[in-house]
C-alpha cells in the first residue's frame, strides 16, 4: 500500500514527482523517495518519515532530470528507515514497488551468490537486482523487465527507471493497481487516478498482468504473455484542486463537522424528498427474491456492514452474513447461487475487499459495492456501484465516509424491504421520515462538542477504555473503540453489552472508563442493566442516551443527552460523539491525528 509515480518527458520532473507523492501520502508515510536517470547514472534522494523530510533533503540537494520515479512507503519488509526507503537501485536500475514479493528470500540468495550486494532489508530490492542481472547478460531493458516479472511471486505495481535510458520507463502490475496517464509530450505512471489526475485527464487502467513501456510520446502495453495489447483510454474526473483544512486544526475534525452536509448529499442521491421514500438505481437482479446477503469489508467499513445486518434482518427480513474481508477471502464460504454480495469501502482499493469480491463473483453472486471513490478498483469490478458522497476523506481515521456508508445502506434496506413486502406503509413512512431528518439531527449532535471535550479531559489518563452497546449500537461500540485506538493509542474494546459478564467485566475497576451507548428503544432497559452491573463494580460510566433514557437510567455521574430518535437511525447519530471523543482524547495526548503511526489510508496489501 505504497504510492508510486513516474514521469517521462522533456521538462524537469523532481517537483512534480514530489507533488504527486503528496497526493499519494494517504497510501503510507513511513518514508519517501525519488530517483531520476537517463544520463548514465541513477540519482536518488530518500528520507525516513513524512514527505516534508524528503522536501528538506531536496532543498539542500535538488535532483535534476526529465525522467524519474517516486515512492511513498508503508513498510512491510524492513523497518521504516532511509535505507529501506524506495526507490531501490543498483548502478543501472531503480525501482519503486507497491505490493509484496513473496519469494524474495530465494531470489535474494540466488542473486547474492552471483555477487549482487544488497543495501536494504526489503523484499522490493530484489527487483532492481533481477533487472540489472538481465541487463548485465546483454538483455534489452524490455527483455530484462519481462524476465523479472515472470520470476516474481506475489503482488506488485512497479515503476522501473534505467540509468542509460532517458526516454523509457517500464511499469507493471499484478495484484496492485497501476494507471498510465497520457500528456502532451509527457507520459505518467501512478498508483491511482489521483496520482496522475492533475498531470493528465486521459488515463488508462492497466489490466491484471499487464506491463507497459512508457516514452514521452506514448505507451506500448503488453499483456501477461508479453503480447502487445490496446487498453481503453478514458477521461479522468479527478479534481486537481488542493484540499485544505479550512479553519480546522485537523482534517479529521473538519470531516467530522462535514457530516450533516455530506449525509445530506448522499441522501439526495438515494432518497426522494418529494415522495418521502428511499430508492436505488436499477439492479440487474430481483431484490424481492435475493436468497441471502453477504456483506464484506474491512475495519470501519466492516462496522457499517455490521450495522446494516441488523437493519436488513429486522426491516427487510432477509438473512445476512457479515465478515471482514481478510477472513472471508480464504474461508471458502458457501454462497447460494444468485445471492447478493455487498462490498463496502471508502477507498475502493482495499486489497482484501477486492479479493473477497472476486471470490463472491466466482460463486455466482450479484456484486454491489458502496464506495467513496467511484473510479476505484472495487467500483470497476462491481455490477452496481452505489457511491457515497462524502467527498475526499483525508484523515486516516474514517469518519464521514462511515456515516455516508450507513446512509446508503439504510436507503438500500428500505428499498429492499418495500420490494419484499416486508414493511407496511405506515412503518415505512416512520423510518423514511426518521432518515430524512438525519442531517439536521447530526448538526444537533455536534452541538455537544464542548461536553465531549470535557469528558475527554476526565478520561485522558485511562490506559483502557470499554465501549458497550446492544443491537445496531454494538458495531458503533466497536467503531468507537477502533477510532480511539487508532488515533490516541489508548487501548479500547467494544463489546456487546450483554457479553460483559462473560469475561470483560473482570477488567472493570475505578480506572476503566466505560462508554455506554444506550438510546431509548427496545434494548434500552437491557443495556442499562448491564451498565449498573459495571457501576456496582466501581466502573466509571459515561452514558450516551436521550433525555428520556437519561431520566430512566437513574443517577449516572457522566452523561450526554443526544436527540430523541427512532432506533433505526440511532447508529448513524451515535457514531458522531464517539468520533469526537476519540478526536479530543488524541488532541490531549498530542498524537499525529491525521496520520497516526503505523497506519495508511488505503490498504492495498493483504
Ligand atoms: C479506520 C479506518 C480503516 C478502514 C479500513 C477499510 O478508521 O479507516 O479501518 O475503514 O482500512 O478501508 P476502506 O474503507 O478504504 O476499504
Amino acid at each position: 500500500m505504497c504510492g508510486i509515480i513516474g514521469i517521462v518527458g522533456d521538462r524537469p520532473v523532481s517537483d512534480r514527482l514530489v507533488e504527486a507523492l503528496r497526493r499519494l501520502e494517504y497510501r503510507g508515510y513511513d518514508s519517501a523517495g525519488i530517483a531520476t536517470g537517463g544520463a548514465g547514472v541513477i540519482d536518488r534522494r530518500r528520507a525516513e518519515g513524512k514527505l516534508d523530510n524528503l522536501i528538506d533533503v531536496l532543498d539542500g540537494a535538488p535532483l535534476p532530470g526529465t525522467i524519474g520515479i517516486g515512492h511513498t512507503r508503508w513498510a512491510t519488509h524492513g523497518a521504516p528507515t532511509k535505507n529501506n526507503a524506495h526507490p531501490h537501485a543498483t548502478d543501472r536500475v531503480a525501482v519503486v514497488h507497491n505490493g509484496i514479493i513473496e519469494n524474495f528470500q530465494v531470489l535474494r540468495e540466488e542473486l547474492i551468490a552471483k555477487g549482487h550486494v544488497f543495501q536494504s532489508e526489503t523484499d522490493s530490492e530484489v527487483i532492481a537486482h533481477l533487472v540489472t542481472d538481465g541487463l548485465d547478460q546483454g538483455q534489452t531493458p524490455q527483455q530484462a523487465a519481462a524476465a523479472t516479472f515472470a520470476r516474481l511471486h506475489g503482488a506488485f505495481a512497479l515503476g522501473i527507471l534505467f540509468s542509460d535510458e532517458d526516454d523509457l520507463l517500464i511499469g507493471a502490475r499484478r495484484g496492485s493497481p497501476l494507471v498510465v496517464g497520457y500528456g502532451d509530450g509527457e507520459m505518467y505512471l501512478g498508483s491511482d487516478a489521483m496520482a496522475v489526475g492533475p498531470l493528465s485527464n486521459r488515463i488508462c487502467y492497466l489490466a491484471e498482468g499487464d506491463w507497459v513501456e512508457l516514452r514521452s510520446a506514448g505507451a506500448i502495453i503488453h499483456d501477461e504473455t508479453d503480447a502487445i495489447v490496446e487498453r481503453e483510454i478514458r477521461s479522468s474526473s479527478v479534481a486537481a484542486e488542493a484540499i485544505d483544512k479550512g479553519n480546522y486544526p485537523h482534517f479529521m475534525l473538519k470531516e467530522i463537522y462535514e457530516q450533516p452536509t455530506v449525509i445530506g448529499d448522499t441522501l439526495n442521491t438515494y432518497f426522494n424528498a418529494l415522495s418521502g421514500k428511499a430508492h436505488m438505481p436499477p439492479m440487474p437482479f430481483d431484490m424481492a427474491n435475493v436468497p441471502k446477503i453477504t456483506i464484506v469489508a474491512c475495519g470501519t467499513a466492516a462496522y457499517a456492514g455490521s450495522v446494516a445486518k441488523y437493519w436488513f434482518e429486522q426491516i427487510a427480513r432477509v438473512s445476512v452474513e457479515t465478515d471482514v474481508a481478510s477472513e472471508f477471502r480464504y474461508r471458502e464460504a458457501a454462497m447460494p447461487e444468485g445471492g447478493l454480495a455487498i462490498f463496502v469501502s471508502q477507498s475502493g482499493e482495499t486489497a482484501d475487499t477486492l479479493a473477497a469480491l472476486r471470490y463472491a463473483r466466482s460463486q455466482g453472486q450479484h456484486i454491489v459495492s458502496i464506495v467513496n471513490v467511484p473510479d476505484s478498483s472495487i467500483a470497476r469490478e462491481s455490477d452496481v456501484v452505489l457511491p457515497t458522497h462524502a467527498g475526499p476523506e483525508i484523515g486516516v481515521a474514517s469518519t464521514k465516509a462511515f456515516t455516508c456508508q450507513l446512509t446508503v445502506l439504510a436507503c438500500l434496506v428500505l428499498t429492499m424491504a418495500r420490494a419484499r413486502n416486508a414493511i407496511d406503509d405506515a412503518r415505512e413512512a416512520i423510518l423514511c421520515a426518521a432518515l430524512a431528518h438525519v442531517p439536521e439531527l447530526a448538526r444537533d449532535v455536534l452541538q455537544h462538542d464542548d461536553r465531549i471535550l470535557s469528558i475527554a479531559g476526565d478520561m485522558v489518563d485511562a490506559r483502557d477504555v470499554l465501549y458497550i452497546g446492544r443491537g445496531s449500537l454494538f458495531p458503533i461500540a466497536m467503531e468507537g473503540a477502533l477510532k480511539l485506538k487508532e488515533i490516541s493509542y489508548i487501548h479500547a474494546e467494544g463489546y456487546a453489552a450483554g457479553e460483559m459478564k462473560h469475561g470483560p467485566i473482570a477488567l472493570v475497576d475505578d480506572g476503566v472508563p466505560i462508554i455506554v451507548l444506550a438510546p431509548s428503544g427496545p434494548l434500552f432497559e437491557k443495556t442499562v442493566s448491564n451498565m449498573h452491573e459495571v457501576i456496582a463494580r466501581q466502573g466509571q460510566v459515561f452514558l450516551l442516551s436521550d433525555e428520556a433514557g437519561l431520566k430512566a437510567a437513574g443517577d449516572v455521574p457522566h452523561s450526554i443527552a443526544l436527540p430523541d430518535v427512532d432506533a433505526f437511525i440511532a447508529p448513524i447519530l451515535y457514531a458522531l460523539p464517539v468520533q469526537l471523543l476519540a478526536y479530543h482524547l488524541a488532541v490531549l495526548k498530542g498524537t499525529d491525528i491525521d496520520q497516526p503511526r503505523n497506519l495508511a489510508k488505503s490498504v492495498t496489501v493483504e
